[in-house]
């Protein structure tokens, strides 16, 4: 159960196990997530380092393990700053459905609450476990792009959700 996991910001001195888990994301599902391997892999670590001081960037630990990763910005510009963007979800395969992927979205929900008036992201449409989830905590999805991106030679459609915290209504 999600009792015995422990959910914290990452700082500069996790970027080792942020970036290793960010790879590992990408090279076991990279038509889920808009970079790629190669490009992140050649990136040193202080890269990863200035990610986690830029954005907030929320790790679960499982026996002290980081297991599960989210990403929170706030969108660039003073037309965009009061959105903001959940990125870079992932939860290692052998912690998924403990409710690990739910205390990464509900810690990053406070913390944007405080911060911006509506979060949003873009799940490739065919991704039902996380569609699932952010329609869980109450993500309405507003768009869908066809063919958003390519992989190989295979186009990925993906939806666009959004959670706004005035409309809202409390779904947990
Ligand atoms: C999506 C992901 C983060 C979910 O993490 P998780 O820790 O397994 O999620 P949880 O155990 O907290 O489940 C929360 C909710 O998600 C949904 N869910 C999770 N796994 C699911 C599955 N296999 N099928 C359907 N719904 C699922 C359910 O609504 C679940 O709520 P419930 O327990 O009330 O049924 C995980 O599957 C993952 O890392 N997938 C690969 C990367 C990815 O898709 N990232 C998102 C990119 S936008």
């Amino acid at each position: 159960m999600s009792a015995d996991t422990t959910i914290r910001r990452l700082g500069a001195d996790d970027a080792a196990s942020f970036k290793a888990l960010r790879l590992e994301a990408l090279k076991a599902t990279p038509e889920l997530f808009g970079s790629t391997f190669e490009l992140e892999d050649k990136l040193d670590l202080a890269w990863f380092a200035d990610r986690l001081e830029d954005a907030h960037v929320i790790g679960a630990f499982r026996d002290g393990e980081l297991v599960g990763i989210v990403g929170f910005s706030i969108q660039q510009g003073p037309k965009k700053a009061h959105k903001g963007r959940l990125w870079g979800m992932y939860v290692r395969p052998d912690s998924r459905n403990l409710g690990v992927g739910r205390l990464l979205v509900d810690a990053l929900l406070a913390v944007a609450r405080e911060r911006v008036e509506l979060v949003q992201l873009t799940v490739v449409s065919d991704n039902r476990p996380a569609r699932r989830l952010y329609e869980t905590v109450g993500f309405l999805e507003f768009g869908l792009e066809p063919k958003a991106s390519k992989y190989g030679d295979r186009y990925y459609d993906e939806a666009h959700m959004a959670l706004d915290f005035s409309r809202a209504a409390d779904v947990r």
